[in-house]
């Protein structure tokens, strides 16, 4: 199986970026705890980060071809892209979004996901063992996923 880590703008910064929210894992820290995760399940994994919307998308396009599931932190375009949920809906490949801080206990405007709705499901609150939730979640269920139309 096929896994796509996809993460949004200002991912790049994990563990200089806001330590008490984020963690002080840098993102290629978490990187390589999935991959040791993924090689223990005998799952493949792609990681990719982006701070462009426009590229996100793209991204997004290129996995429908490549993988089997896609795990998602839009960072802030979680709140607001409807471009990018678009994108999640149209590959038609399972997506799980998580985020490493509990959106639902921040500001408001975080509480919001517009992509969760065409997710499978949402981790968040978790750091970095998100990422691995999401991970043993995908294993699970990819094969048996099927696109909701
Ligand atoms: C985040 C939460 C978002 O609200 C924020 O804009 C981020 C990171 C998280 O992982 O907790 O950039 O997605």
């Amino acid at each position: 199986m096929k896994i796509l880590i996809l993460n949004g703008p200002n991912l790049n910064l994990l563990g200089k970026r806001e330590p008490a929210t984020y963690g002080t894992l840098s993102l290629e820290e978490i990187n390589q705890r999935i991959s040791v995760l993924a090689a223990d399940l005998g799952a493949e994994t792609y990681f990719r980060q982006s701070n462009h919307e426009g590229e996100l998308i793209d991204l997004l396009h290129s996995a429908a071809a490549d993988v089997d599931a896609v795990i998602f932190n839009p960072g802030a375009y979680t709140h607001y892209s409807y471009a990018l949920r678009d994108a999640v809906k149209a590959i038609g490949i399972p997506t799980v979004e998580v985020h490493l801080s509990n959106i639902h206990a921040r500001e408001d405007f975080r509480r919001n996901s517009v992509i969760a709705p065409v997710a499978v499901g949402q981790i968040s609150g978790f750091g970095a063992a998100g990422y691995l939730m999401a991970l043993r979640a995908m294993v699970e269920l990819a094969p048996y996923w099927r696109k909701n139309v």
